[in-house]
């Protein structure tokens, strides 16, 4: 089960709807469609969490939601990325690189904006801990895959520094 992580993407950061910086306080980084298609098919839709990187800069801890945001019932799935770090522009066009480390829940509907805002501040919250609390997880940030040594923009197993195992 989950055996496809640790899982690494990249693309270029796409706009996606613009609610998560301005209904809900938390910015996401979009993938742009090619890269969600290249999922492995069963990759389970759900929030993520793991490492993040704008243009090879530095690794930020990031929480990624993936499927179809049932709170807004989206129409495409998409990958979308909130890194735990303040950006002072916004980041269209860059690219995005992101480990999924590991699995946090699965997507939910929810009876209140609040309520959806207060599931994902307990995600950051959870994210946070659990890197911190796991070396195996920590390490995954030092990866040259972050530093423009590994393919970029491809998401076939053959990218994968684990062989997408
Ligand atoms: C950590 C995290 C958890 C999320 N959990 C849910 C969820 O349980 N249900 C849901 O409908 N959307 C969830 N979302 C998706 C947000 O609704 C979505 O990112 C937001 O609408 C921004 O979308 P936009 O980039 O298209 O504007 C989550 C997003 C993040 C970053």
């Amino acid at each position: 089960m989950l055996n496809y992580l640790p899982y690494y993407a990249s693309g270029c950061i796409v706009e996606g709807f613009r609610r998560g910086s301005s209904e809900l306080g938390v910015p996401t980084a979009n993938y742009p469609l090619e890269v969600v298609k290249s999922l492995p098919c069963c990759f389970k839709t759900g929030i993520y969490y793991g490492w993040a990187n704008v243009d090879n800069g530095p690794v930020y801890k990031m929480v990624m939601s993936i499927g179809w945001n049932p709170f807004y019932n989206n129409k495409e799935k998409s990958m979308e990325t909130h890194i735990l770090h303040d950006f002072d522009c916004d980041l269209y066009g860059s690219l995005l690189k992101t480990c999924i480390a590991g699995f946090l829940r699965p997507e939910k509907n929810f009876d209140s904006l609040e309520d959806l805002i207060h599931a994902i501040q307990e995600d950051k919250c959870l994210a946070k801990d659990l890197l911190d609390a796991d070396e195996s997880k920590r390490a995954l940030q030092d990866s040259q895959f972050f530093y423009g040594t590994c393919k970029e923009n491809k998401n076939d197993k053959d990218s994968q520094p684990n062989g997408g195992t």
